[in-house]
Formats: C-alpha cells, sequence, structure tokens
C-alpha cells in the first residue's frame, strides 16, 4: 500500500479532488495507495474539516511557533517520517520549503501550481497572467526543486484566457482543471509511472495525452 501524505495551507479543493478520486478510483484495492495523513501550518485551514470528512488524520503545526524557517520544516519533517510517504503532496502548501527539507523528500514531492509554469511563479498568478494579456493560462503539477515553484514538470492544463475574465472568473476555470490534474499526477507517483531523474521528469505508461489537457 502507498502511503500519501498531503500538506493543505487553507480551503482544501485540492486535496479534496484527490480524496474524492481516491474513493471513486478505489485507490485502495485499484493502485494500491491511501491518503494516510493530512497536515496543515494553519489551524484554521477549512481543509482540515475535508480531510476529518474522509476519515484521515490530522495534524496542524503552526509556522508562527517556530523561531526560524529551518526548524518549523524541521519539526514538519519529523511529523511526516512518522507517516512513511511514498508521495508528499503539495496541495495548496502556501510556504516555501528550505532546500534541506526538499532535499530530503525529493522524487517523492509534488506540488499544484496555479499557473504554466515557467510563467508567473509566485503569488496572485491569475493577476499575473491577466496583466500580461496572455490568451492561454492554466495550472502546472512537478517535482518539487529548491527554486520557489521551480523543478520537474510533470503534467499541465491550459485554458483559455477570455476578453472580461477577471481574477476571480480565471481562478475558478483554471482551479477545475487543477482538479483533474492533481490526483492523476498523485496516482501515477503511486505507481511508480512517474519518477525525477537527474532534474527532469520521467515517465512510464503514462498517455501522452494525459501530460497536456488542452483547452
Ligand atoms: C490552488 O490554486 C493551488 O494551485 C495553489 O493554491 C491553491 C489552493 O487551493 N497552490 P485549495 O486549498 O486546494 O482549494
Amino acid at each position: 500500500m502507498k502511503r500519501i501524505v498531503c500538506l493543505i495551507s487553507g480551503r482544501g479543493s485540492n486535496l479534496e479532488s484527490i480524496l474524492r478520486t481516491a474513493e471513486s478510483e478505489r485507490w485502495v484495492t485499484e493502485v494500491p495507495a491511501r491518503v494516510v495523513a493530512v497536515i496543515s501550518n494553519r489551524a484554521d485551514a477549512a481543509g482540515l474539516a475535508i480531510a476529518t470528512a474522509h476519515g484521515v488524520p490530522v495534524t496542524v503545526i503552526e509556522h508562527q511557533r517556530f523561531a526560524s524557517r529551518e526548524a518549523f520544516d524541521a519539526a514538519l519533517a519529523e511529523t511526516i517520517e512518522v507517516h512513511s510517504p511514498d508521495a508528499l503532496v503539495l496541495a495548496g502548501f502556501m510556504r516555501v520549503l528550505s532546500n534541506a527539507f526538499v532535499a530530503r523528500f525529493a522524487g517523492r514531492l509534488i506540488n499544484i501550481h496555479p499557473s504554466l509554469l515557467p510563467a508567473f511563479p509566485g503569488l496572485a498568478t491569475h493577476r499575473q497572467a491577466l496583466a500580461a494579456g496572455v490568451r492561454v493560462h492554466g495550472a502546472t503539477v512537478h517535482f518539487v526543486a529548491n527554486e520557489v515553484d521551480g523543478g520537474a514538470i510533470i503534467a499541465q492544463a491550459a485554458v483559455a484566457v477570455l476578453p472580461g475574465d477577471t481574477e476571480e472568473s480565471l481562478a475558478a476555470r483554471v482551479l477545475q482543471r487543477e482538479h483533474m490534474l492533481l490526483p492523476r499526477c498523485v496516482r501515477w507517483l503511486c505507481e511508480g509511472r512517474i519518477a525525477l531523474s537527474d532534474g527532469r521528469a520521467v515517465f512510464r505508461d503514462v498517455p501522452n495525452s494525459a501530460l497536456a489537457l488542452l483547452g
């Protein structure tokens, strides 16, 4: 049984998409894999209730209680290790992770970012996309590397940017695609179909058409 640990900071809609997909696709028997823990750096994260509703144990480790990023990351890593994860998923986890943390979980650690990387790393990606006037925007799932929102790209989903789009309308369109993209990448990782090799994502038995969701 592959063990999945998800890190969240807020709403938890990507977490919910993983949990729902795991249930509807019967990952426990079909992969086999299971989400064994959800960890939040914020006690008020709405995603905690989603995890609980799906029967997944939650832990809160508030980053403000630590004197440094390194101290928080060390406590976080220790809690994660208790669960021996095969896949560690940043599902809306809004903290930059230290190099030591990233190195420790390299190859098991993936993130979803709401832009077509390498365009628009960082925050307010939909505002950045609107300001740049791009006609295509989207979301990226990638292995985590030391640069913020850097690392080997696994899969991307594109959406059209429409005249009249607002940050909210664009965010909603991208989010819908995020919810398709992230669960399938988590499943591939658990199935050993994707791996990190020399800083690149490599694939085995993954349909090409599944790596780029267009339109
Ligand atoms: C998503 O847009 C995700 O791509 C980004 O943060 C947001 C989290 O939303 N990293 P949610 O908590 O999954 O609803």
